[in-house]
């Protein structure tokens, strides 16, 4: 596995590999891997002949009063679990390397990244775009693999590819839970034992979610529902709960007819978990 710290080291030793015929698959992560990151490289594996990974965590996604400082690091431990899957490159650049001093360019979203998220964490999918967008210029993948469980985020990220003729396929890979049915998150780290006990309240909720939807339901009969649900839990503060259009993440009114994302955000302490679920009328599942 080859560690590369700077962009051209990087941009050299994957275009040596697309010479040599390979096809290249881009894993970005923020470091303090675990088995939900895992699941992307598995699944960048069976895809593409070549697997990097980038580990940065990137300040332009992160708002002045967040968790930026605190967000958990760990790379030995990275890049060993990354040895043993058996990726090819890492990237991992230090925010000097990653940045112009003089940056002035950015990419967004216009109506999707104010939305949702967007509205608890203003600028964040800037962020994001813009440091995906400089991710794949700088490695050229031919796929690029993100979790559902940031279910806007891979939205933006497929919109912005989309518009931008971006020449790489986006692949949304499914949210590995813990076995309590807590999606796995590097922040879950953070949460106290006792918020830790009470966090898997937000899959209990989607559970709940997929059989009203089911059973036939209202949009806002289903947010009220799925909010109460979580109110229940003392220790959890709930920022948001939407119901989506799965494909587009419009505003669905009246009774559901149609596949929605039930789309959580809730804070345990100062910590923020998201978690979503897609819920057909139909099948009562995705
Ligand atoms: O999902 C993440 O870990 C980050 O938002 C990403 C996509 C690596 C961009 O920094």
């Amino acid at each position: 596995m080859k560690v590369c710290t700077t962009k051209a080291e990087t941009r050299a030793t994957l275009a040596a590999l697309r010479k040599a015929g390979d096809t290249i698959g881009l894993v970005p992560t923020m470091g303090f891997l675990h088995d939900g990151h895992l699941a992307l490289v598995k699944a960048a594996t069976a895809e593409c002949d070549r697997v990097a990974v980038s580990i940065f965590v990137n300040p332009t996604q992160f708002g002045p009063k967040e968790d930026l400082a605190s967000y958990p690091r760990d790379t030995d431990r990275d890049l060993e679990m990354l040895r043993a899957a058996g990726v090819d490159v890492v990237f991992m650049p230090s925010p000097a390397e990653m940045y112009h001093a003089d940056k002035q360019t950015i990419v967004d979203a216009t109506a999707l990244s104010k939305i949702l998220i967007g509205k608890i964490r203003p600028g964040h999918f800037r962020g994001v775009a813009t440091v995906v967008t400089k991710l794949l210029n700088i490695t050229q993948p031919d796929r690029a693999f993100f979790g559902k469980k940031d279910y806007q985020q891979l939205r933006v990220i497929k919109t912005m590819v989309r518009d931008l003729d971006m020449p790489v396929r986006i692949i949304g890979v499914p949210t590995v839970r813990e076995a309590d049915g807590l999606a796995m998150s590097s922040r879950n780290v953070r949460l106290t034992p006792e918020d830790r006990k009470a966090a898997p309240v937000l899959n209990k909720a989607l559970v709940m979610a997929d059989k009203l939807v089911a059973e036939g339901i209202t949009a806002k009969q289903l947010e009220r529902e799925v909010r109460d649900r979580i109110d229940a839990e003392p220790r959890a503060n709930v920022q948001s709960v939407d119901v989506r259009d799965a494909e587009t993440v419009a505003s669905v009114g009246g009774r559901i007819t149609a596949p929605v994302v039930v789309l959580l955000a809730v804070r345990f302490g100062d910590v923020l978990l998201i978690d979503q679920r897609v819920v057909s009328p139909q099948k009562g599942q995705r």
